[in-house]
């Protein structure tokens, strides 16, 4: 695998913390080399197009991408950029590992969670319309195929991970036929992991319980639009959106994210947290395998937030995103 990575600036706190990550990406010897894009409403507004022909042309080369987040209209303009790319290059698997940090004090002890989010259909498929003035529709496409691929991979991952169980979260009670789908393949595929406990559960019930109980989850494989839900309230239990790492695989691409968006309400004020992103960027140094690089950089991740003087706002410091960004390089070795 080429040590090129295609990098999307984003824009909100997007371009703060690229920058963050790349610092303590060459500080911590990742020998990486990287092709950098500005994309998003300001790169539209300056030259026509929300991401250059040239970026593109740059991950369908390099085939790993780093993206900060894109802010993405809400009810009107153009249609999400993440969206897009997650179905452009089939990044079916959106893989979202939660996991509690004991330097980060939150009411949940032990919260060890991965949701995989199929990321390519449901209600995100984009197929709405105004059936008359007053009436708007969405259509949900759940498919087999989709199905089995992202739930065989919840399967595989939990065998490699030497996780327990798989859980799989829908609507079928309600959605009989398209969540019905879903969670029928879910046990189709479970019956070629007898080693691996599956069980299906509800939606709400399972927002209910990750809140009472979020200890008895481990994987959770679930549709786009549940998944996408139910991982910001994991990141809540963790600490925050600050601190969630995603990865979105396909068929030869690769593109590594933090969950969270552009944050515009703390934007160009230097106090993001960069976690999230760095973390990231980890998962992508894992799947270029460059796994004791991101072990260093987890550590000192870990050293820096155990020690507890340098922590960004939203963890209860007072740290800047630049302030963070030294002190993690300052504990690399
Ligand atoms: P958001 O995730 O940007 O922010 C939610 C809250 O979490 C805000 O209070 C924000 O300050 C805080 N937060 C998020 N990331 C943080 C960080 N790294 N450090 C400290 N605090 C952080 O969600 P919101 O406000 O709903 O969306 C803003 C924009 O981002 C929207 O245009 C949305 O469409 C877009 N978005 C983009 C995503 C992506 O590019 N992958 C994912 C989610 C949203």
């Amino acid at each position: 695998m080429s040590n090129t990575i295609t990098v999307f600036k984003g824009d909100g706190i997007g371009p703060e913390i690229t920058d963050a990550v790349l610092k303590i990406l060459d500080e911590a010897g990742a020998g990486l080399a990287y092709e950098i894009f500005s994309v998003g409403e300001a790169e539209f507004e300056a030259h026509g197009e929300l991401i250059p022909q040239e970026g593109f042309a740059s991950f369908e080369k390099n085939r790993v991408l780093l993206k900060s987040p894109i802010t993405t209209p809400v009810g009107k303009g153009f249609r999400s950029l993440n969206v897009m790319m997650r179905k452009k290059y089939d990044l079916y698997a959106n893989i979202r590992p939660a996991r509690s940090n004991s330097a980060v004090k939150t009411p949940f002890e032990n919260v060890d969670i991965v949701i995989f989010r199929e990321n390519t259909e449901d209600l995100y498929a984009g197929i709405e319309e105004m059936a008359d003035e007053d009436t708007a529709r969405s259509i949900k496409i759940i498919t087999r195929k989709c199905s089995q691929r992202i739930i065989k991979d919840a399967f595989d991952y939990a065998v490699r991970q030497g996780r327990k169980k798989v859980t799989c979260v829908h609507k079928a009670n309600i959605m009989k036929l398209s969540d019905g789908l879903f969670r029928d393949v879910f046990y189709e595929v479970s019956r070629e992991y007898p080693q691996i406990e599956a069980e299906d559960k509800i939606v709400d019930n399972v927002a209910m319980q990750l809140v009472m109980k979020p200890q008895q989850f481990d994987v959770i494989v679930t549709e786009n639009l549940y998944g996408d839900i139910l991982s910001d309230l994991t990141s809540g239990l963790i600490g925050g959106l600050g601190l969630l790492p995603s990865s979105n695989l396909g068929c030869g691409y690769a593109m590594f994210e933090a969950v969270h968006g552009s944050a515009p309400d703390i934007a160009k004020k230097g106090i993001a947290n960069p976690t999230a992103f760095l973390w990231s960027a980890c998962m992508m140094l894992e799947h270029m395998g460059k796994s004791d690089c991101a072990a260093r950089i987890r550590k000192a991740v870990d050293q820096v937030l155990a020690e507890g003087t340098v922590k960004t706002p939203d963890l209860g410091g007072r740290a800047t995103t630049a302030e963070y960004t030294e002190a993690i390089i300052r504990r690399l070795c």
